[in-house]
């Protein structure tokens, strides 16, 4: 399949509803083992009668439900990391609305989010719910995820390992769920997807371009529990955050 014939190709599956087409490199790893989620035919034809030495494979979804049950189920009984060995109960893999136009990113699953197997259901959980229903929103109409999917040792940080073997699956839900905010929540999310070292409170206040929405830092809500005079700050974010879907 030449360019154009590729080109031609996707303009077709957008017009017929296909959600999703993926050629990260996270993507192509997994799909030399077993495909998951329905695969356009004729893209799979095309690709078995002529496949060129640097064609990855697309898995093409027809909607964001689809791709983040193939996302899930790629995941499994996770044992990628050194974190299954460390006292995780389960996967904790993301909550909410598969067509979100606002997305939420912690940091890692707490003890009470290992127990449940969702993400921001403990105090800190209930804050972010009630910051949610300030703008207007409820967590049905949003998607909350982290950035690692399994439960730190004492919740300690993240490990670069763990970040690195579990991030992909991250990116995966943000490009299946295509949000046009991405609200990250903390220093530590705001650094790792950011790649900066910069502090939270210079990266709050801005926006950011990233996977084709528009990332916003902001605080985390473990962290204005232990400083509820920040929540001024976290309200303009979200007032900002609220505008930005509004003009959208
Ligand atoms: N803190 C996070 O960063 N994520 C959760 O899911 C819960 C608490």
């Amino acid at each position: 399949m030449d360019r154009d014939q590729l080109t031609e190709h996707l303009k077709f599956a957008g017009e017929i509803g296909v959600a999703g087409v993926s050629r990260d490199a996270a993507w192509r790893t997994r799909a030399t083992g077993p495909t998951v989620g329905p695969t356009l035919p004729t893209a799979k034809a095309e690709m078995s009668a002529a496949p060129k030495p640097d064609a990855a494979p697309v898995t093409v979804f027809k909607n964001s439900v689809d791709a983040l049950a193939a996302i899930r189920a790629d995941i499994g009984d996770c044992t990628r990391c050194k974190l299954h060995t460390l006292g995780r109960t389960q996967v904790v893999f993301g909550v909410g609305n598969p067509n979100a136009d606002l997305m939420f990113v912690g940091e890692a699953p707490g003890a009470d989010e290992d127990e449940q197997g969702i993400p921001f259901i403990g105090r800190a959980g209930q804050l972010l719910t009630k910051i949610i229903e300030a703008i207007a929103l409820t967590r049905e109409d949003v998607y909350i995820a982290n950035i690692i999917k399994c439960r730190p040792p004492q919740n300690r940080n993240p490990e670069p390992d763990e970040v690195a073997t579990c991030e992909p699956f991250l990116f995966q839900q943000i490009d299946a769920i295509k949000p046009k905010i991405i609200v990250a929540l903390g220093k530590y999310a705001a650094q790792t997807l950011l790649r900066t070292d910069t502090p939270i409170s210079r990266l709050r206040g801005q926006q950011f371009d990233y996977r084709g929405s528009t990332l916003i830092p902001t605080f985390h809500p473990a962290y204005l529990l232990r400083n509820p005079s920040s929540k001024r700050e976290v309200w303009d974010d979200m007032k900002l955050v609220k505008t930005l879907l509004t003009d959208f």
